[in-house]
């Protein structure tokens, strides 16, 4: 029988229901928890989850989940885990821990807890009768207390998911890749309708849109922590890159354009496009919003425009919001979304959106204000 291990996709404030839907197109049963999103798989999951997952921040290996109270709880609960079946005899194993709500608060005291429980267990089970040489590949381990549950997890990813490999040069706010993923993939966009970011700063929605219309795997040009882990044959991690080449679809079309006023932005998503291999495949022009003009029928203008929260910004940014308004009003067809903190948009923009949705720009409370357009013959 093939092994099967129970992973853990974590996803920003917002997002469980679109990384669920990514693990569900993975072929696999998702379990949305908060910030979390549950699913049994066979090993080679860890590759594909990691090579694929566009809005989710990590995947993690679920280790082990229970009510503990007392450091002696504790110490016994980890101790009884299958360390050994996840990190070989050479393995560094750190644990990193957070706690919210729970008993045991020391988060230096479970942490400490828990590495020396697991290191007993991980020499019992591997017949080393001295320390744990640490010299191999590296495991981090997260204890996790919420309410006096505990949650015990690896991390296979390594650096977040939202690393690309692509961005080498970025702005003053940049958007996180999986979260420019994500508001891409809430709206119906196909990837031979246009498609607009008239506030593309460094590229990231341009360049996450290229990747989803041509199927390339997000983590086509990175690396990730459990590459080389011994219980995961190597052949699965090669296995799931060549399937990601033979999925991609560099045939398909595409029209897609970012354009930003500052012409040092312009330059730095061509470079971050070019690094991601797609350089002659967005469209790139400096251009305020202004001159934003509309000329085929059936698109999409997904962005995220500046939102104004320093004081002196706000009337530039509420005529930034009239202009764009202005510039799509003669265009029913079109859908719009856009990405603010901004709670007055819609009275700049001039009208009321279809559907909101909450979302998290990192610490940042924002609405996803969407405009359905109605599509019309071409
Ligand atoms: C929040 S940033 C966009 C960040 C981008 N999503 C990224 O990932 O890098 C907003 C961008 O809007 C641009 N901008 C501000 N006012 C503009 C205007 N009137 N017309 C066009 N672009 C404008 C700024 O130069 C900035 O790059």
């Amino acid at each position: 029988m093939k092994r099967e291990v129970t992973l853990i996709a974590t996803a920003a404030m917002g997002l469980e229901s679109i990384v669920a839907n990514e693990v569900k197109q993975l072929g696999y049963d998702p379990k949305t928890e908060n910030g979390r999103v549950l699913f049994k798989a066979p090993l080679i999951a860890i590759p594909r989850a990691n090579l694929w997952l566009r809005s989710a921040d990590r995947v993690k290996i679920f280790v082990g989940e229970q009510k503990v109270t007392t450091f002696d709880e504790l110490f016994e609960a980890t101790k009884a885990l299958p360390w050994e079946a996840f990190i070989d005899e050479t393995g560094k194993f750190p644990v990193s821990g957070k706690s919210v709500k729970s008993k045991l608060y020391s988060v230096s005291d479970c942490q400490a807890i828990v590495k020396k429980a697991t290191a007993e267990k991980l020499k019992l089970k591997h017949g080393i009768a001295s320390k744990m040489p640490e010299t191999g590949q590296l495991y981090k381990i997260e204890i996790a207390l919420h309410k006096d549950i505990a949650t015990w997890t690896i991390d296979t990813s390594g650096a977040g998911l939202h690393k690309r490999g692509y961005r080498i040069g970025q702005g003053e706010a940049p958007l996180k890749e999986t979260l420019a993923a994500a508001l891409i993939m809430l709206t119906n966009w196909q990837p031979d309708e246009p498609f607009v970011d008239p506030f593309c700063g460094s590229g990231t929605i341009p360049i996450e849109a290229a990747l989803i219309g041509q199927n390339i795997a997000p983590g086509f040009n990175r690396e990730f922590a459990s590459e080389e882990w011994p219980f995961i044959n190597h052949k699965l991690w090669d296995q799931a890159f060549e399937e990601a080449e033979d999925m991609a679809n560099y045939d398909q079309g595409l029209n897609i354009t970012g354009s930003d006023v500052d012409h040092n932005m312009i330059k730095i998503s061509k470079d971050n496009a070019l690094e991601a291999g797609l350089s002659d495949l967005i469209y790139w022009k400096q251009m305020q919003v202004s001159d934003l003009s509309v000329k085929q029928k059936n698109g999409y203008l997904v962005s995220n425009p500046p939102y104004g929260q320093r004081i002196g910004d706000r009337e530039a940014v509420n005529k930034t919001y009239q202009e764009l308004g202005l510039g799509l009003r003669e265009h029913s067809s079109w859908s719009v979304y856009i990405l603010t903190a901004a709670k007055n948009f819609e009275k700049y923009y001039g009208q009321k959106a279809t559907k909101k949705r909450k979302l998290f720009n990192g610490f940042i409370e924002t609405d996803y204000y969407q405009y359905f357009g109605r599509k019309e013959n071409k």
